[in-house]
């Protein structure tokens, strides 16, 4: 978790570093902080809260430091507090560092520098990183061995930046936490994700576990984990600068919601032939011989695998869907012949990283079904499948949940056909034909929902529920954990069948049930009519000719289209209902509270 920027180069840095952290703040929002190398020493401010309340402390009229590092924190190791801020300086505040991941061995290190006489005024496991390099100053090393000599005492997970007093370069090292250095003329941004430069530049380089770095404004050196000079590609990356901005929106997840006519485009784009009926992924990795897929995933991104996992088993591919926490606990092994997909939109998710991991060593084949380019599961995995849905800033998913559970979708048609026992939907014909209309629908339901409505309507009740069958579940599970993320409401979501094995004793009339019915089965209704019986209010989401549509109170009406397309749809409603609900609630809906984007620590 957090985000880490730095900048050295010939340009002032504290405007981007400010620019850096507020891209990054997705990453986490409890306290923020800057370091920058002045003509007399290192300048620190930092504060718990955002990087709004950061701007108001910064309180120099000399913005001329060129050089200058910055985080914003999503506290693991002591609450969110000023002293606990990044970035933590060595006793003699001559040495300053941000730092993203954990310090297994931070206390052994701690003990063992108090007892040499440094000295320590935050909770935190970071403050040994500045500390402990000043260590090794003290004991007569140069700055950049200073700094490998610190790094090399380090157990666990960490991206780390640093400036030194007197000193023109920013050191930096990554063991699995993210790094990538942006490249402009004259300038190098290093940050935990992209959009924190993207601004500035398109042109990166992702670093490598082990390696360290030495950056100054006329060149970059990297020293891979041997200890030998490395040379990294030089790529660059296809996001827009604007796909990080706001636009006109008030919120990212609005705008994020509203993109999704485009970002699925893309997702879809040369991905299948409609004259054929014809997948095509373009995946380097044999998978005909797999006999069962393990879909692992936390959050949204597991609900996206229980839609795919769905479709797997419709299409005799025998598949399971399993929360990455509980990988190691309830998987079972895998086999030679098993396919581990790992669903991540950051690709950074520690649960997912550690399930990947054991089943890479239990032999499985890997594949990371993923947003961020070259993210750790990216790179993990034997080969990546991107989502292609452009960043998403919000903290609550909902573009790359529509964009992985339409790549699902289509990998599940692939391996249908390439695997002994399994065989493409029948209606796969339908299927491409409605994929390729899937947009102009998303966007026919942005402009025609009633969600903003219904969110006043139901404003305030007890519990929210949302039930669905089938693939209609993995919808609903989904949309009340928007619902909770967003409003801080109560919500949950059922596999409407389960209504009555226990979940009835909570339905009142003061507990909406959204009721997501796509297909022809009855159930669903008569489980809706159970719950109405006993006052509920029942929220129709469907097509506007279902038989739900008689039971129910109110109405979100999605286009009949596949099935699969409709739930789709269905789910675009859901996630304009959390949005509107929480803009009535007043809630912080970018930055939902004691969340972050991505979450590094299991
Ligand atoms: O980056 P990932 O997809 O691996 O993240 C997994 C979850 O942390 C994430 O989906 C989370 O549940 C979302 N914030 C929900 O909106």
């Amino acid at each position: 978790m957090c985000g880490i920027i730095a900048h050295a180069g010939d340009r002032e840095a504290l405007d981007p570093l400010v620019t850096g952290l507020e891209k990054l703040e997705y990453r986490g929002y409890d306290s923020a902080g800057i370091a920058v190398k002045n003509g007399h020493g290192l300048d620190v401010w930092k504060c718990s809260g955002q990087v709004s309340d950061l701007k108001r402390t910064i309180n120099t009229v000399d913005s001329s430091a060129t050089l200058g590092i910055g985080h914003t924190r999503w506290s693991t190791h002591g609450p969110p507090t000023d002293e606990n801020a990044h970035p933590h300086t060595d006793h003699s505040d001559r040495v300053a560092a941000v730092h993203n991941g954990i310090i297994e061995n931070y206390e052994t290190l701690k003990e063992k520098l108090s007892e040499d006489g440094y000295e320590f005024t935050s909770d935190t496991d970071t403050e040994v990183i500045p500390n402990l390099i000043r260590y090794y100053l003290d004991h007569g090393n140069e700055p950049l061995a200073a700094f490998e000599h610190a790094v090399s005492d380090l157990d666990g997970s960490y991206a780390i930046a640093t400036v030194i007093e007197g000193n023109d370069s920013i050191f930096a090292a990554r063991q699995g936490s993210p790094l990538v250095l942006g490249l402009e003329e004259n300038s190098y941004y290093l940050a935990s994700d992209v959009p924190a430069f993207l601004s500035q530049t398109d042109t990166v380089l992702y670093l490598e576990d082990g390696d360290v770095l030495e950056v100054r404004s006329d060149g970059v050196e990297i020293i891979d984990e041997e200890g030998q000079l490395a040379q990294r590609e030089v790529e660059q990356v296809d996001w827009q600068p604007g796909e990080t901005e706001k636009a006109q929106f008030d919120h990212y997840m609005l705008k994020e919601i509203h993109s999704q006519p485009e970002s699925l485009q893309k997702t879809l784009e040369g991905r299948f032939d409609r004259e054929k009926d014809e997948i095509d992924l373009d995946l380097g990795l044999d998978l005909s011989g797999i006999d069962s897929v393990q879909l692992v995933a936390c959050g949204t991104s597991y609900h996206a695998a229980m839609f795919g996992a769905s479709l797997l088993n419709q299409c005799g591919v025998p598949a399971r869907s399993i929360r990455a926490s509980e990988y190691d606990v309830s998987a079972g092994t895998p086999s030679e012949r098993t396919l581990f997909i790992a669903v991540t939109q950051s690709g950074e998710t520690a649960d997912t990283l550690t399930a990947l991991s054991s089943a890479k060593e239990a032999g499985a084949s890997t594949l990371a079904v993923t947003n961020v380019v070259q993210s750790t599961a990216a790179r993990e995995a034997d080969e990546p499948l991107y989502i292609r849905a452009g960043p998403e800033i919000g903290v609550a998913a909902t573009k790359t949940f529509s964009s992985q559970a339409v790549t699902l979708t289509l990998l599940s048609q692939f391996l249908a056909e390439v695997t002994d026992d399994g065989s493409p939907l029948d209606t796969l014909p339908e299927l491409v034909s409605d994929l390729s209309e899937l947009s102009n629908a998303v966007e026919q339901v942005l402009q025609t929902s009633d969600a903003e409505r219904l969110s006043r309507e139901y404003l305030n009740e007890r519990a929210y529920f949302f039930i669905g069958r089938g693939l209609g579940c993995s919808v609903a599970k989904e949309g009340a954990l928007k619902f909770k993320e967003v409003t801080y409401e109560h919500a949950e979501g059922f596999a409407s069948g389960e209504l009555k094995h226990g979940p009835l004793a909570l339905v009142t009339e003061r507990t909406p049930v959204f009721t997501i019915c796509v297909d022809g089965s009855r159930k669903t209704v008569t489980n809706a009519e159970e719950a109405k019986t006993r006052g509920a209010p029942i929220v129709a989401v469907s097509p506007p000719d279902h038989g739900i549509v008689d039971t129910a109170d109110e109405h979100l009406y999605v286009p009949e289209m596949h099935p699969i397309c409709t739930y789709l749809l269905a789910n675009v409603q859901l996630q304009l209902l959390s949005y509107y609900s929480a803009t009535e609630l007043d809630r912080a809906i970018d930055k939902p509270r004691n969340l972050a984007k991505s979450v590094t620590v299991e």
